[in-house]
């Protein structure tokens, strides 16, 4: 469209919204919680599970307080602090991934299926489940409350073998803290009808790729298996990459922030920031499980650390786009640097016979 007809057009829809008013009660809820993007021939669309309110300095007690609290005001953060919880779902044309699940039953109210359905799929189309870690809000989607529950009944899922080994043991379950404990049952609950018949697949890293375009990546440190999928199509790749971060805007800018509740520490720190010394080197897009929703960006080096660059929407998103800027680094714009050659020419002309062009439009509309 031509681009002064454009913005007339725009004005006109903008004005006229503001002819209407009516005192109907305000809906006050959440719209459907999906989002989708093309990623080569690969259909991806996250799937949020909702947004939970979690104090980071409980997750973070040794954070500084006031760090932390100037961080998050830095961040444009209210409290109390919400953290999305996203689960993505791959559609590669020939079968239906499904990479995290949510809580489910486990915690609160489980949005996954709902916003499954209003992003046009059913739970009976997924044809394999990828878990990066059996920590509730990752796997707790895959089972209802009560038995058998199985909510994706034609699935398979997969999951790392040092994760199954670890969460599936006894001994490592009596020997759990307390707050821990109930995660190795739930880990068994959870995949137990799967099990029974004989749907639970753990792959050893050693593997090649799980399916054409889908590698898995272990990294002990969150958890012992703790998995990141990447996942590649058209020469584009997204790195799912489960819970590398919980809170981006602390632990991009300073990736040596751990939470109470990795597996271990310096390792989780360590996986972090390879992790994203790669994503940054390739320009690779993230899928992140606790970045706002839809949790989808790419990273940019900062000071200090790291910036999360959140995707952009498209409401047509089979557009056919050029990312030229994948093998671009670096680039940065002085101030004054892209209005100098272009807009100041001749900017105030073409703005006058915009705005002259409105008013003789609306002088038509209210005639
Ligand atoms: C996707 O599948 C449809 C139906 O099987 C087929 O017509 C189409 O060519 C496929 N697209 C790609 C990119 O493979
Ligand atoms: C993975 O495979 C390697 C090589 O076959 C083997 O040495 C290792 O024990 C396996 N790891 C697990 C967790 O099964
Ligand atoms: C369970 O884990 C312990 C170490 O924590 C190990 O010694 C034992 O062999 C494991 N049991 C099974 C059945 O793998
Ligand atoms: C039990 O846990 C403690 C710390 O949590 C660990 O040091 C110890 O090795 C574990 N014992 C077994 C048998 O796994
Ligand atoms: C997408 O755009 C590129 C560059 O303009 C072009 O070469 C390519 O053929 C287009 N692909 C499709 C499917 O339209
Ligand atoms: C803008 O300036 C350029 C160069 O001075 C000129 O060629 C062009 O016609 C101008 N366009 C408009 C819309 O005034
Ligand atoms: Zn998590």
């Amino acid at each position: 469209m031509d681009p002064q007809l454009a913005f007339v057009t725009f004005t006109l829809a903008v004005f006229l919204q503001g002819c209407m008013s009516a005192a109907v009660p305000q809906v006050k809820s959440a719209g459907p919680g999906f989002f989708r993007l093309m990623l080569g021939d690969f259909e991806i669309t996250a799937l949020s599970d909702g947004s939970v309110e979690i104090d980071p300095q409980v997750l973070m007690p040794e954070a500084s307080p006031v760090a932390l609290r100037r961080a998050r005001q830095h961040a444009f953060i209210p409290l109390p602090v919400t953290v999305s919880v996203n689960a993505f779902l791959i559609n590669t044309n020939t079968s239906l991934v499904l990479i995290d699940t949510g809580s489910g039953a486990l915690v609160g109210e489980s949005k996954i299926v709902q916003n499954l359905r209003a992003a046009g799929y059913r739970p009976e189309d997924v044809d394999h489940v990828f878990l990066t870690h059996l920590h509730g809000d990752h796997m707790g989607g895959v089972k209802a409350a009560g038995s058998p529950g199985m909510i994706f009944p034609n699935a398979i899922i997969r999951l790392s073998q040092a994760e199954a080994d670890y969460w599936l043991n006894a001994t490592n379950a009596a020997n759990s803290s307390v707050i821990m404990k109930d995660n190795f049952a739930a880990a068994q609950d959870i995949l137990a009808p799967y099990f029974a018949v004989d749907r639970v697949k753990p792959f050893n890293i050693t593997e090649g790729e799980l399916l054409p375009g889908f590698r898995a990546v272990t990294r002990m440190g969150h958890t012992p298996g703790h998995t990141q999928y990447y996942v590649e199509s058209g020469g584009r790749t997204i790195v799912v990459w489960g819970d590398i971060t919980h809170f981006e805007w602390a632990q991009l800018p300073d990736p040596e922030l751990t939470v109470a509740f990795d597996y271990n520490e310096p390792e989780a720190a360590k996986a972090r920031s390879e992790l994203l010394e790669m994503v940054v080197e390739k320009r690779h897009l993230v899928a992140a499980a606790h970045a706002p929703f839809p949790g989808i960006g790419n990273l940019r080096r900062a000071t200090p650390g790291f910036d999360w660059i959140p995707v952009r929407y498209d409401s047509e998103p089979t557009r056919n786009t050029t990312d030229d800027y994948v093998a671009v680094t670096g680039t940065t714009v002085s101030p004054g640097a892209i209005g100098a050659t272009t807009v100041k020419s001749n900017g105030s002309a073409l703005g006058a016979s915009l705005v002259i062009s409105i008013f003789t439009s609306l002088g038509v509309l209210m005639a």
